[in-house]
């Protein structure tokens, strides 16, 4: 029923649980489908090794920003070869620590861009107070290769900008945060923006939403999330998890 478009089961605060969780708990909880995302190349080892054991859990493979230093694009290459690794990500740019220069994460996000290019698969962008920058890269790849599709995803950009990657046929993904009370901003692009370039993801262990805010998040709290996006949209909870699920799927091309 509900579609996590990306999640960190490989981080260490599911050591202890992470078998129970992924093998019956989300299941049980409606959870039909999970991208789980890498960050770096460790995890982006990991996370094809969890598409690899459980049959509804899919990977994305990439370098986030704050690892920039460390990308590898010939792995990359390798681990996007994999059927279940459906997207290159997340990558991009965060401005909001000093360390790694901006220099070296835009080097990172355009080699990994232009992987995504030649591997034919959508990206996964993190853009944390890089607004302008990350949608300049974004616009001059598309630019100059229109068949490229991307997600921003835990959207925190403004209504207009919103509009501007929906025109270029991409997508955006909105966590927990958007059930946060002062993340008005956030409420206001998912209200501007069509239903059929909205997805849900929970970023877990991370950004558990309300009433959960400040515990460790997992999936099952999607529907909170889900919940929000049905009542901006004046649609039904069942309405708002079968959409986002949908798009997901056309998203990540996981038509089965
Ligand atoms: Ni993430």
């Amino acid at each position: 029923m509900y579609f996590d478009t990306h999640a960190h089961y490989d981080d260490k605060q599911f050591d202890a649980d992470r078998v129970a969780l992924l093998g019956r708990i989300l299941p049980e909880n409606g959870i039909e489908l999970i991208v789980n995302i890498g960050s770096s190349m460790q995890t982006s080892r990991e996370a094809a090794a969890l598409a690899v054991k459980y049959d509804y859990i899919y990977a994305a493979a990439g370098v986030h920003p704050n690892e920039a230093e460390e990308y590898d694009l010939d792995e990359l290459e390798r681990l996007a070869a994999h059927p279940k690794v459906v997207a290159i990500g997340e990558i991009g740019l965060d401005y909001h620590y000093p360390e790694p220069s901006r220099e070296v994460q835009m080097a990172a996000f355009c080699a990994q861009m232009e992987l995504a290019v030649k591997v034919k698969l959508p990206v996964v962008i993190h853009d944390r107070d890089a607004h302008e920058d990350c949608l300049r890269v974004v616009k001059d790849f598309c630019r100059k290769y229109p068949e490229l599709r991307g997600v921003f995803h835990c959207y925190s950009g403004s209504a207009e900008m919103a509009e501007e990657i929906v025109k270029l046929g991409w997508s955006i993904s909105f966590t927990g945060v958007i059930t946060f009370k002062n993340a008005r901003k956030t409420r206001e692009a998912a209200a501007v923006i069509p239903a059929e370039r909205i997805m849900i993801e929970t970023d877990c262990p991370y950004l558990s939403p309300e009433p959960n805010r400040g515990k460790r998040n997992d999936s099952s709290n999607l529907r909170y999330i889900a919940a929000a996006i049905a009542e901006i949209k004046g649609i039904s909870l069942e309405e708002a998890a079968k959409l986002t699920t949908d798009n997901g799927r056309r998203f990540f091309g996981i038509l089965t």
